[in-house]
């Protein structure tokens, strides 16, 4: 089995000094949290501290949650990509789709200014429970796949299948269910790309992961990483978690 990635999405749940707490304590611990590679997506505003409490890591990168379209200008309360020297950006996850109603063209220029600007992001797709009952998964992922560059040239492009009905609801997509999605995604990204460029290109699942899911899941092949929220954001859970794939 080989080592999953385990990115960390804390979405709105910690702040500035509960991330510096969570950081502590994984410096207290680094045996464990130095042998995976790990992802750290803090809120915008605990970046800077994350990454001064991460410097005694290789493993560790850092990302934001969400960017602008922009990289600067007049846009109240937005952050650009360039704001922090990041390792990777999420963008298109559900909550941003739902909440924030952004939609596929603008989603493209997210990842667009993602690639161009720091060479790496996370794009998340996943169907809905009414588009799951309807037979519709591989419809919607492909069509949310269809704003892919047609070249990636190096850049580090990771893909999250990320069920809107598992995202925070306790219910793990099933192994099988994965496996065909992540299959189907892999024969888009045949289609699209060349043998040069696939290489950069990582699957993740993400939906409910925790200690209980994460070895189960681990034996997907397909499978490069999680996509982590509510359990990522929880020290004991996060370490229960590693400490099952150790
Ligand atoms: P969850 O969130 O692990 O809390 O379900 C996953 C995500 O939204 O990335």
């Amino acid at each position: 089995m080989n080592k999953k990635i385990f990115a960390a999405n804390w979405k709105m749940y910690l702040n500035s000094n509960e991330s510096r707490e969570f950081m502590l304590k994984i410096n207290a611990n680094k045996d464990l949290f130095s042998e995976f590679d790990i992802m750290i997506f803090p809120s915008h505003v605990a970046i800077s501290i994350i990454q001064d409490l991460a410097k005694g890591f290789d493993n560790i990168k850092i990302g934001m949650q969400d960017c602008d379209i922009l990289t600067s200008g007049a846009v109240t309360g937005s952050n650009s990509i360039t704001s922090h020297k990041v390792d990777s950006c999420i963008v298109g996850h559900s909550e941003r789709r739902t909440i924030f109603n952004e939609n596929d063209e603008l989603i493209k220029k997210k990842l667009n200014n993602c690639l161009d600007q720091i060479g790496s992001a996370i794009l998340c797709v996943g169907e809905t429970l009414n588009e799951k009952e309807e037979n519709k998964t591989f419809e919607v992922i492909k069509k949310q796949l269809s704003i892919l560059p047609h070249q990636i040239q190096g850049k580090n492009l990771d893909i999250a299948y990320e069920p809107v009905w598992s995202i925070g609801t306790g219910l793990v997509a099933s192994k099988q269910h994965i496996e065909d999605v992540l299959s189907y995604i892999n024969i888009l990204i045949k289609e699209l790309y060349s043998d040069e460029d696939r290489p950069n290109i990582r699957l993740f699942y993400g939906g409910s992961v925790d200690e209980n899911s994460v070895e189960e899941l681990s034996s997907i092949s397909l499978l490069d990483g999680f996509l982590i929220g509510s359990a990522s954001a929880d020290f004991d859970k996060f370490k229960n978690m590693l400490n099952k794939m150790r």
